[in-house]
């Protein structure tokens, strides 16, 4: 079959892929399983090689190996897939060994006889983004190919910093030495099929929209919950809480493309527009505010975790209650939370409608029964629509029932990983579903008032019971503004 217009050329990109922190986490569970199936599906170029930079010593044999723990491996394109890895033990933030690094690009350049892009992906632990890019320009390993101008690409993962002035900082560094278009900031969710989808439901039928407003819709609730803890990553997890970790940019991320108005183009530069333009017009809370719209709380047993600090007070639950101040989301509600150890394992969206209590009806249903949108992102990838209908029968009884739109069935397709949609993007040079600066500066000038209100100690850090479905506050919280929570009662495409 043809590759679709937008992938075909490919293969004539030439590209080196060097990846800093091969040996870790994210490395080896995501963008190495990815760029195998890309490679598999011959989604990659023509002339392609993967650098794999950590500090430990091994040999390209010993990497592989480590890299099969993650991989599913039947058939013989393993072998052709790890003849493309180089294994180089280098130091980013040391300064060691990036001379090496220089020496296999140029030999790569040399042997393939054409100028290669250089992509350099930054799978480091964020508190050594500065040192390592300034390590990467000193040794001028961002200058590629001069002689065709080939320029090249730098990409880099949330959390972008830790508060707005550590985020200015590493875009600083960023900008020292490559220019916007060549910047690739990650949010994975960005990645994610069901999570694209959201744009083609809200800009590809004509029936939402209208009903898209304050008019119609009583709140939102966004839930991003996990049944696993923090497993091992302690280090970076008690330093970073879950108000970092998820809500500044999965969540947030989420949040915009609900609220977002349409772009006039499905590329980049419009879509960053339309996103910018509604994440700065999130409210900012006032430290009051933060008291009353906010909860936080941390899974019992957390202070036992490898490497969390004996007294830790990081949260691992984490709720916040938003507006947005724009005439079509004036006094709508966004309630937006996240845990780790909880009862579900559910990331979705659900959009509640007004129940304007239609008086002909008012004899035959206890108290009105108002209509969901669920957006569920993962598992059970799908979009339902809870309806009101008549139970069949003799008398006039009105119940609930739900529509489903289910990928499972629907499309009997695999759904590629984030990263195979990422990684393949940065390839062909589209920015559309990457962050750019100011973005990140707005999510965090959203989140610093919190945090500051947090750090001081308040709202009260409550403990939950792992598998529960977080601290009573979170729940307190909502049902104060006569509200409840939907998922998991609204989960849908179940199996
Ligand atoms: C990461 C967070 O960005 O997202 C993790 O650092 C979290 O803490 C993960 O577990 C969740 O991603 P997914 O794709 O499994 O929902």
């Amino acid at each position: 079959m043809p590759l679709p217009r937008e992938i075909a050329g490919i293969k004539d990109l030439p590209s080196a892929f060097v990846i800093f922190g091969a040996t870790g986490d994210l490395s080896r569970k995501k963008i190495f399983p990815a760029l195998f199936v890309l490679f598999k599906a011959q989604l990659l170029p023509e002339k392609f090689k993967i650098i794999a930079a950590a500090r430990t010593s091994h040999t390209r044999e010993s990497f592989a190996q480590i890299l099969k723990e993650t991989i599913e491996v039947k058939d013989k394109s393993w072998n052709n897939f790890t003849q493309k890895i180089d294994y180089l033990s280098a130091d980013i933030a040391e300064n060691k060994n990036l001379q090496e690094l220089s020496r296999l690009l140029e030999d790569f350049e040399e042997k393939s006889n054409v100028c290669i892009k250089r992509i350099f992906h930054m799978a480091v632990s964020p508190a050594i983004y500065q040192k390592a890019l300034e390590n990467l320009g000193r040794n001028g390993l961002h200058l590629g190919c001069t002689t065709h101008g080939s320029r090249a690409r730098i990409v880099v993962e949330k959390p972008f910093g830790t508060d707005l002035k550590t985020s200015q900082e590493i875009h600083t560094k960023l900008t020292k030495y490559f220019d916007q278009d060549q910047i690739y900031r990650i949010d994975h969710y960005l990645g994610k099929e069901t999570v694209q989808n959201i744009f083609a439901f809200r800009f590809g039928n004509e029936l939402f929209e209208p009903v898209w407003n304050n008019h119609f819709i009583d709140h939102v609730q966004i839930t991003q919950a996990e049944y696993r803890g923090i497993e091992k990553r302690g280090e970076f997890y008690d330093r970073t809480g879950a108000l970092r970790d998820i809500t500044q940019n999965h969540l947030l991320q989420l949040l915009t493309l609900i609220t977002m108005e349409e772009p006039h183009k499905f590329e980049a530069k419009s879509i960053l527009k339309k996103k910018l333009e509604i994440i700065s017009s999130i409210k900012k809370l006032t430290p009051e505010d933060a008291l009353t719209s906010t909860a936080r709380g941390q899974y019992q047993g957390y202070l036992a975790e490898e490497k969390v600090t004996s007294n830790s007070q990081t949260e691992t639950y984490a709720l916040t209650k938003l507006t947005i101040e724009n005439p079509r989301w004036q006094s709508v509600p966004f309630y937006l939370r996240t845990g780790k150890k909880l009862e579900g394992n559910v990331t979705s969206i659900i959009i509640q409608f007004k129940e304007k209590g239609h008086k002909i009806f008012e004899n035959f249903w206890e108290k009105p029964l108002p209509n969901h949108i669920t957006l569920q992102i993962q598992p059970n990838e799908g979009i339902g629509i809870r309806l009101v209908a008549k139970k069949p029968g003799l008398t006039t009884q009105l119940e609930p029932v739900d529509m489903e739109f289910c990928y499972k069935t629907s499309f009997d397709v695999p759904q590629p990983d984030a990263y195979e949609r990422l990684l393949l993007d940065i390839v062909l040079g589209d920015q559309s579903l990457f962050l750019s600066q100011d973005i990140i500066e707005e999510s965090w000038k959203v989140i610093d008032p919190i945090r500051q209100v947090w750090d001081s100690g308040k709202p009260k850090l409550s403990l939950y019971k792992p598998g529960s479905w977080g601290p009573k506050e979170a729940a307190d919280l909502i049902e104060k503004d006569g509200r409840q929570w939907l998922a998991p009662l609204l989960t849908i495409c179940k199996i």
